[in-house]
């Protein structure tokens, strides 16, 4: 059995939109790190994401949330203007062209945008700057 982690359900991110979440992650020597992700959709289709920019390595969203360009058909890091697809992550004009964002598998169950095989922790006793950023983590079964 798969154990799998509800990150949020799919009617909460809006088609060619983004959505941000900062994970509580567990790393291989058991300290617990601030894991932010984003989920982006096209149509029915999910695309999950590291959010951390392939230039410098920050959060694309210097505003917490704002992840689209102005005309809200791609992703845009807000500290140089890299602009990045939203179903494969690639960028395609910015300090970081040719390069992508880190892919997140996602799995859609029962309504639920869930992600698979990551060793999440906890967020108790997080120090979390953007408290709304946060999703409520639940473990379903399958
Ligand atoms: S850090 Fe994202 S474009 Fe420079």
């Amino acid at each position: 059995m798969t154990e799998l982690f509800a990150i949020c359900s799919t009617w909460e991110v809006d088609d060619a939109s983004a959505r941000g979440f900062v994970l509580a992650k567990r790393d291989e020597a058991g300290a617990i790190t601030r894991w932010p992700i984003l989920v982006t959709r096209k149509g029915n289709n999910f695309y999950g994401f590291e959010n951390a920019c392939p230039h410098e390595g920050g959060r694309l969203d210097t505003v917490p949330g704002e992840f689209l360009d102005e005309d809200g058909n791609f992703l845009t890091c807000g500290r140089h203007n890299a602009q990045f697809d939203l179903d494969t992550g690639h960028c395609f004009i910015g300090p970081c062209q040719g390069k992508a964002l880190t892919a997140i598998p996602l799995i859609i169950d029962d309504g639920d945008i869930c992600l698979a095989g990551v060793d999440l922790a906890d967020e108790d006793g997080m120090d979390i700057d953007d408290p709304n950023a946060v999703p409520e983590v639940m473990i379903t079964g399958d």
